[in-house]
């Protein structure tokens, strides 16, 4: 009841606070400071001492609350995740002790911005790491407010401009296709349909064949926006939404295409060990648990790793190797169809498990090529067999100028091709596919107006996220992951 009537204020005779944010504190050593953050945590120790860490986003700080600071109504019932603005001067912390920094904030004076609640609604009563799944994604808007949340999506923002970087090296434009279309790039299946002030339209699947209308214009190009996939099965690597870092070369041959999406993985991944704080969260979320793998997929589970395994597979040439080739690795390895338990044979999908494991087992990047024109999309250059050896049974479903890159522990990532270039080729393709050649007049001008051999590449940003911070699913990359039955919060 006491603690009611205890009042804080301000000493007037104090100097003014600099106001920092959390990362900028230990760079303010013995300054008087104003923070503001939310409580991470609390501790008690007697009734004259409270240690507080604050979260603000940019880092955390340990701050110490003594004597009458402890004493207040405000004080007694400070919940987790409250927000709180805090004065003090900022100390080296003393010998033995351990915080974030290594410094502490000494308190003079506290308030309180926002409560949170307490009782059951009290943050720490919501979830823990051991709930299941779909409580997490009901809550995820808080989930958001953990540490592996917190670091991947900085790493994720890291690993945008990492990308934006690379291409900015090259000298390459980035551009920003509509995502409200008519055209379907990767089969109809998985298409989202919806009216369009009456018109039938699609939420795109791919910025690819938009990207190569800008070739003429501005030379290479890229994207990173979002595409959309009906997905109806429930994967650790499929979203309906997704963010697609999509570029397209003019002017080039097959083997220049797999050397750029080669080059651009490593220069990626190098951009981001390059930078201390963006490694150090790499390393340590290498190192944690899976929040996603529940019971039935703990088998799975990748543990921790050391992010430095990723670090010396870059360092080496990526495997390169043909589809024919993968279906000889698979029935060499006694791994058989699902569906039947029989042989793969050339021509067969090869499935995401049967995948994963090979690129698991061979453990090495892996830029599988040549797959046959009858599983891949409309679009795909047929591959000059003069220059193959072994096709000669296979020419009924010929090999065309394609490629997937495989990753250990998440399977593909990019996917890519040379482009038919020849408009009669082009026609004979719509026609096999069952599209209408009149809804693609600009993507058929492309080849009437000046055509060329170019190609280009779609590298979907959560399986690399996925990869670089050893997370089990796609799921725990995103913001708000959209899936089937699930497009909330
Ligand atoms: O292999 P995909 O379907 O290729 C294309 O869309 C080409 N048009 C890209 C291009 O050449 N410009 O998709 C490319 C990549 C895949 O390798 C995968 O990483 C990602 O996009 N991806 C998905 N990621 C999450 N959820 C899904 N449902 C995805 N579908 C594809």
């Amino acid at each position: 009841e006491d603690s009611k009537k205890i009042k804080l204020e301000q000493d007037p005779s104090l100097p003014a606070p600099v106001e920092v944010k959390l990362k900028d504190v230990p760079k303010n050593l013995e300054k008087r400071v104003k923070v503001s953050g939310w409580v991470k945590s609390r501790r008690d120790q007697g009734k004259d001492m409270v240690f507080l860490v604050l979260r603000d986003g940019t880092g955390y700080l340990q701050c110490v609350l003594t004597g009458k600071l402890c004493h207040t109504f405000d004080a007694l019932t400070l919940t987790l995740e409250s927000t709180v603005n805090v004065y003090g001067i900022i100390n080296r912390l003393p010998e033995g002790k351990t915080a974030p920094g290594n410094v502490e904030l000494v308190a003079d004076y506290w308030e309180v911005v926002g409560k949170a609640p307490g009782g059951d609604d009290a943050y720490s009563s919501l979830f823990n790491t051991e709930s299941n799944p779909d409580v997490l994604r009901r809550l995820r808007h808080l989930v958001l407010r953990g540490d592996t949340a917190s670091s991947v999506l900085k790493v994720r923002s890291r690993t945008m401009k990492a990308f934006r970087d690379h291409f900015d090296s090259l000298d390459w434009y980035e551009v920003n296709p509509p995502c409200l279309v008519q055209t379907q790039v990767e089969g109809g299946s998985t298409l989202f349909a919806l009216n369009y002030y009456g018109e039938n339209a699609y939420l795109t699947q791919s910025s690819q064949l938009y990207l190569e209308t800008c070739l003429a214009s501005l030379g290479s190009v890229y994207t990173i926006s979002e595409s959309f996939r009906a997905e109806k099965s429930h994967t650790r690597r499929h979203l309906s939404e997704y963010s697609h870092c999509e570029a397209e070369i003019p002017f080039i041959k097959f083997k220049d295409l797999l050397d750029t999406i080669e080059g651009m993985v490593k220069g990626v991944v190098a951009r981001l060990w390059d930078e201390p704080e963006t490694r150090k969260m790499l390393v340590e979320l290498n190192l944690r648990k899976n929040d996603e793998a529940n019971d039935e997929t703990k088998a799975a589970q990748i543990v921790g790793r050391d992010f430095a395994d990723i670090k010396s597979l870059i360092e080496q040439p990526f495997l390169r190797m043909e589809y024919k080739d993968a279906i000889k690795w698979l029935n060499e390895h006694g791994v058989k169809r699902e569906e039947d338990g029989k042989d793969f044979v050339y021509g067969d999908d090869i499935p995401e498990k049967p995948e994963r494991y090979m690129t698991d087992a061979i453990n090495k990047p892996i830029l599988l090529t040549h797959f046959p024109r009858s599983i891949k999309a409309f679009y795909m250059q047929r591959a000059d067999v003069s220059e193959l050896k072994g096709y000669e049974d296979f020419m009924h479903d010929p090999p065309t100028e394609s490629v997937d890159l495989l990753v250990p522990g998440v399977g593909e990532v990019v996917g890519g091709s040379m482009r038919i270039w020849d408009t009669e080729e082009l026609m004979d393709a719509f026609v096999r596919e069952g599209l209408n050649p009149e809804t693609y007049y600009w993507y058929l001008d492309q080849r009437r107006y000046g055509t060329m051999p170019h190609g280009g590449f779609g590298l979907g940003i959560e399986r690399f996220l996925a990869w670089i911070t050893n997370r089990f699913s796609v799921r725990e990359v995103c913001l708000y992951p959209r899936f089937t039955e699930c497009c909330q919060p």
